[in-house]
Protein backbone atom coordinates (compact mmCIF):
# COMPACT_ATOMS: atom_id res chain seq x y z
CA UNK A 1 0.00 0.00 0.00
CA UNK A 2 1.24 3.55 -1.06
CA UNK A 3 1.67 5.65 2.39
CA UNK A 4 -1.23 8.46 0.86
CA UNK A 5 -3.64 5.45 0.95
CA UNK A 6 -2.17 3.94 4.38
CA UNK A 7 -3.00 7.45 5.63
CA UNK A 8 -6.01 7.53 3.90
CA UNK A 9 -6.79 4.33 5.69
CA UNK A 10 -5.48 5.37 8.89
CA UNK A 11 -7.17 9.09 8.89
CA UNK A 12 -10.21 7.96 10.66
CA UNK A 13 -8.58 7.24 13.81
CA UNK A 14 -6.55 10.46 14.38
CA UNK A 15 -9.79 12.30 16.30
CA UNK A 16 -8.67 15.51 14.63
CA UNK A 17 -11.97 15.84 13.82
CA UNK A 18 -12.64 19.07 15.95
CA UNK A 19 -9.46 20.39 15.50
CA UNK A 20 -10.09 19.99 11.27
CA UNK A 21 -13.69 22.03 11.44
CA UNK A 22 -12.12 25.45 13.45
CA UNK A 23 -9.57 25.48 10.39
CA UNK A 24 -12.20 24.53 7.66
CA UNK A 25 -14.57 27.39 9.37
CA UNK A 26 -11.87 29.89 9.05
CA UNK A 27 -11.01 28.77 5.70
CA UNK A 28 -14.98 28.44 4.78
CA UNK A 29 -15.90 31.77 5.94
CA UNK A 30 -13.21 33.32 3.56
CA UNK A 31 -13.88 31.12 0.60
CA UNK A 32 -17.25 32.45 1.24
CA UNK A 33 -16.83 36.12 1.51
CA UNK A 34 -15.39 36.08 -2.06
CA UNK A 35 -18.24 34.96 -3.20
CA UNK A 36 -17.15 31.90 -5.41
CA UNK A 37 -19.88 29.81 -8.24
CA UNK A 38 -17.54 26.62 -8.38
CA UNK A 39 -14.34 25.68 -6.16
CA UNK A 40 -11.38 23.28 -6.99
CA UNK A 41 -10.66 21.68 -3.25
CA UNK A 42 -6.99 20.56 -4.41
CA UNK A 43 -6.03 17.19 -2.10
CA UNK A 44 -9.62 16.82 -1.19
CA UNK A 45 -9.30 13.78 1.01
CA UNK A 46 -12.22 12.16 2.08
CA UNK A 47 -14.18 15.18 0.71
CA UNK A 48 -15.55 17.04 3.78
CA UNK A 49 -14.27 20.39 3.02
CA UNK A 50 -15.89 20.11 -0.68
CA UNK A 51 -19.49 18.65 1.27
CA UNK A 52 -19.48 21.69 3.72
CA UNK A 53 -18.97 24.19 0.38
CA UNK A 54 -21.83 22.28 -1.43
CA UNK A 55 -24.12 23.06 1.42
CA UNK A 56 -23.29 26.61 0.94
CA UNK A 57 -23.96 26.64 -2.48
CA UNK A 58 -20.70 26.20 -3.83
CA UNK A 59 -20.72 23.90 -6.97
CA UNK A 60 -17.31 21.85 -5.82
CA UNK A 61 -14.87 19.41 -7.24
CA UNK A 62 -11.91 17.90 -5.26
CA UNK A 63 -9.31 15.92 -6.73
CA UNK A 64 -6.44 13.93 -4.83
CA UNK A 65 -3.62 11.46 -5.70
CA UNK A 66 -4.62 8.97 -3.24
CA UNK A 67 -6.88 6.71 -4.88
CA UNK A 68 -8.10 5.60 -1.71
CA UNK A 69 -8.83 8.88 -0.30
CA UNK A 70 -11.38 9.58 -3.42
CA UNK A 71 -13.05 5.81 -3.10
CA UNK A 72 -13.94 7.08 0.43
CA UNK A 73 -14.76 10.66 -0.80
CA UNK A 74 -16.62 9.29 -3.36
CA UNK A 75 -18.70 6.94 -1.45
CA UNK A 76 -19.77 9.96 0.62
CA UNK A 77 -21.26 11.41 -2.64
CA UNK A 78 -18.27 14.18 -3.34
CA UNK A 79 -17.65 14.73 -6.95
CA UNK A 80 -13.79 13.86 -7.05
CA UNK A 81 -11.04 12.14 -8.85
CA UNK A 82 -7.76 10.63 -8.38
CA UNK A 83 -6.12 12.64 -11.01
CA UNK A 84 -3.16 14.94 -10.85
CA UNK A 85 -3.69 19.05 -10.15
CA UNK A 86 -1.74 19.33 -13.90
CA UNK A 87 -4.21 17.09 -15.73
CA UNK A 88 -7.39 19.59 -14.76
CA UNK A 89 -8.49 20.64 -17.80
CA UNK A 90 -11.61 23.46 -16.21
CA UNK A 91 -10.97 26.40 -14.48
CA UNK A 92 -12.63 27.70 -11.09
CA UNK A 93 -13.29 30.55 -9.48
CA UNK A 94 -12.03 29.18 -6.21
CA UNK A 95 -8.79 26.67 -5.59
CA UNK A 96 -8.63 25.32 -2.19
CA UNK A 97 -5.64 23.31 -0.64
CA UNK A 98 -6.80 22.56 3.19
CA UNK A 99 -5.13 21.25 6.31
CA UNK A 100 -1.11 20.27 5.19
CA UNK A 101 -1.65 19.46 1.57
CA UNK A 102 0.82 22.43 0.16
CA UNK A 103 3.54 20.71 3.04
CA UNK A 104 3.67 17.42 0.64
CA UNK A 105 4.64 18.79 -1.84
CA UNK A 106 8.94 18.51 -2.34
CA UNK A 107 10.80 21.40 -2.56
CA UNK A 108 11.84 20.44 -6.09
CA UNK A 109 8.17 20.38 -7.16
CA UNK A 110 6.68 23.23 -5.09
CA UNK A 111 6.92 26.02 -8.20
CA UNK A 112 5.27 23.71 -11.00
CA UNK A 113 2.82 22.58 -8.33
CA UNK A 114 1.91 26.07 -7.47
CA UNK A 115 1.74 26.98 -11.19
CA UNK A 116 -0.45 24.20 -11.90
CA UNK A 117 -3.02 25.32 -8.90
CA UNK A 118 -2.43 29.18 -10.64
CA UNK A 119 -3.32 27.49 -14.16
CA UNK A 120 -6.84 25.87 -12.71
CA UNK A 121 -8.49 29.60 -10.93
CA UNK A 122 -10.52 32.01 -13.09
CA UNK A 123 -8.47 35.49 -13.41
CA UNK A 124 -9.47 37.16 -10.57
CA UNK A 125 -10.31 34.20 -8.58
CA UNK A 126 -8.95 32.76 -5.32
CA UNK A 127 -6.48 30.42 -4.16
CA UNK A 128 -6.65 29.82 0.00
CA UNK A 129 -4.70 27.01 1.50
CA UNK A 130 -3.22 26.78 4.47
CA UNK A 131 0.49 25.27 5.61
CA UNK A 132 2.61 24.69 8.92
CA UNK A 133 4.38 26.82 10.02
CA UNK A 134 8.23 26.51 12.26
CA UNK A 135 6.88 26.11 15.26
CA UNK A 136 4.15 23.63 13.95
CA UNK A 137 6.46 21.23 12.54
CA UNK A 138 9.31 21.49 15.70
CA UNK A 139 6.70 21.74 18.46
CA UNK A 140 3.42 20.25 17.82
CA UNK A 141 3.55 17.93 14.60
CA UNK A 142 6.53 15.75 16.31
CA UNK A 143 6.24 12.71 18.73
CA UNK A 144 4.59 9.32 18.25
CA UNK A 145 1.18 7.98 18.83
CA UNK A 146 -0.09 4.45 18.98
CA UNK A 147 -3.49 3.33 18.79
CA UNK A 148 -4.77 0.27 19.70
CA UNK A 149 -8.57 -0.96 18.69
CA UNK A 150 -10.16 -4.15 18.39
CA UNK A 151 -8.68 -5.62 15.15
CA UNK A 152 -6.28 -3.45 14.69
CA UNK A 153 -2.76 -1.25 15.89
CA UNK A 154 -1.45 2.11 14.37
CA UNK A 155 1.77 3.30 15.34
CA UNK A 156 2.51 6.80 14.23
CA UNK A 157 6.34 8.42 14.87
CA UNK A 158 7.35 11.79 13.43
CA UNK A 159 10.22 13.44 13.67
CA UNK A 160 11.04 16.78 12.33
CA UNK A 161 14.53 16.76 10.68
CA UNK A 162 16.39 19.68 8.35
CA UNK A 163 12.69 21.22 7.30
CA UNK A 164 11.52 17.81 6.79
CA UNK A 165 8.81 16.26 8.82
CA UNK A 166 8.94 12.26 8.58
CA UNK A 167 5.93 10.60 9.50
CA UNK A 168 6.10 6.80 9.77
CA UNK A 169 2.66 4.89 9.47
CA UNK A 170 2.60 1.12 10.85
CA UNK A 171 -0.62 -0.19 10.45
CA UNK A 172 -0.80 -4.11 11.64
CA UNK A 173 -4.96 -5.60 11.00
CA UNK A 174 -6.06 -8.54 12.24
CA UNK A 175 -6.98 -10.74 9.54
CA UNK A 176 -8.63 -14.35 11.87
CA UNK A 177 -9.06 -14.87 14.87
CA UNK A 178 -6.09 -17.22 14.71
CA UNK A 179 -4.23 -13.78 15.46
CA UNK A 180 -2.71 -13.55 12.07
CA UNK A 181 -1.91 -10.04 11.54
CA UNK A 182 -1.16 -8.06 8.10
CA UNK A 183 1.66 -5.17 8.40
CA UNK A 184 1.72 -2.16 6.38
CA UNK A 185 4.07 0.62 6.43
CA UNK A 186 4.54 3.65 5.39
CA UNK A 187 6.23 7.20 5.50
CA UNK A 188 4.86 10.43 4.94
CA UNK A 189 7.12 13.34 4.08
CA UNK A 190 6.14 16.77 4.74
CA UNK A 191 8.11 19.95 3.77
CA UNK A 192 8.49 23.24 5.54
CA UNK A 193 7.98 26.78 4.07
CA UNK A 194 8.46 30.33 5.14
CA UNK A 195 5.70 32.19 4.51
CA UNK A 196 8.45 34.70 2.34
CA UNK A 197 9.64 31.42 0.29
CA UNK A 198 6.23 30.68 -0.51
CA UNK A 199 4.85 34.73 -0.84
CA UNK A 200 7.64 34.79 -3.76
CA UNK A 201 6.79 32.00 -5.17
CA UNK A 202 3.38 32.61 -5.38
CA UNK A 203 3.98 35.99 -6.79
CA UNK A 204 6.38 35.54 -9.29
CA UNK A 205 3.83 33.05 -10.76
CA UNK A 206 1.07 35.56 -10.77
CA UNK A 207 -0.90 35.74 -7.58
CA UNK A 208 -0.94 38.81 -5.45
CA UNK A 209 -1.45 37.59 -1.60
CA UNK A 210 -4.31 39.17 -0.33
CA UNK A 211 -3.52 38.18 3.05
CA UNK A 212 -1.78 35.74 5.50
CA UNK A 213 -3.70 34.79 8.47
CA UNK A 214 -2.21 33.45 11.81
CA UNK A 215 -3.80 30.53 12.89
CA UNK A 216 -3.93 28.34 16.11
CA UNK A 217 -4.39 24.49 15.24
CA UNK A 218 -3.44 22.14 17.98
CA UNK A 219 -1.38 24.96 20.02
CA UNK A 220 -2.69 27.34 22.05
CA UNK A 221 1.01 29.12 21.88
CA UNK A 222 2.35 30.20 19.06
CA UNK A 223 0.59 30.55 15.95
CA UNK A 224 1.25 26.30 14.23
CA UNK A 225 -0.74 27.44 11.07
CA UNK A 226 -0.70 30.46 8.48
CA UNK A 227 -3.51 30.48 5.79
CA UNK A 228 -2.80 32.35 2.64
CA UNK A 229 -5.41 34.06 0.36
CA UNK A 230 -4.21 34.61 -2.58
CA UNK A 231 -5.97 36.42 -5.90
CA UNK A 232 -5.10 35.72 -9.01
CA UNK A 233 -3.63 38.91 -11.17
CA UNK A 234 -5.60 39.08 -14.57
CA UNK A 235 -3.12 38.56 -17.23
CA UNK A 236 -2.37 42.27 -17.97
CA UNK A 237 -1.17 43.23 -14.43
CA UNK A 238 1.40 40.60 -14.41
C1 LIG B 1 -3.63 15.72 5.57
S1 LIG B 1 -4.50 15.25 4.16
C2 LIG B 1 -5.74 16.53 4.03
C3 LIG B 1 -6.91 16.08 3.22
C4 LIG B 1 -8.07 17.08 3.12
N1 LIG B 1 -7.70 18.27 2.41
C5 LIG B 1 -8.61 17.42 4.47
O1 LIG B 1 -8.83 18.61 4.76
O2 LIG B 1 -8.89 16.49 5.25
C6 LIG B 1 -3.41 15.65 2.82
C7 LIG B 1 -3.96 15.16 1.48
O3 LIG B 1 -3.12 15.61 0.42
C8 LIG B 1 -3.13 14.60 -0.58
N2 LIG B 1 -2.00 14.87 -1.46
C9 LIG B 1 -0.68 14.76 -1.20
N3 LIG B 1 0.05 15.14 -2.27
C10 LIG B 1 -0.82 15.50 -3.23
C11 LIG B 1 -0.69 16.00 -4.56
N4 LIG B 1 0.52 16.20 -5.14
N5 LIG B 1 -1.82 16.25 -5.28
C12 LIG B 1 -3.03 16.08 -4.70
N6 LIG B 1 -3.23 15.62 -3.46
C13 LIG B 1 -2.13 15.34 -2.73
C14 LIG B 1 -3.06 13.32 0.24
O4 LIG B 1 -3.41 12.17 -0.47
C15 LIG B 1 -4.03 13.65 1.37
O5 LIG B 1 -5.35 13.27 1.05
Amino acid sequence: MQALDLYATIEEYLDFEDEVHHLYRTIGHTVLSKDPKTLIDIGCGQGEFCHIMDLNGIKTFGVDLSSKQIEIAASKGTNAKCIDIKDVKETFDCATATFDVINYIPQDYIKTFLKNCYDVVNNQGYFIFDINSLYGFDNVAQGTLNIELEDKFIAIDANFEENILYTDITLFTQEDKENKYTKHSGTIEQFCYTNDELSSILTEIGFEIENIINFNLHSNDEFDKYIFVCKKRIKNDI
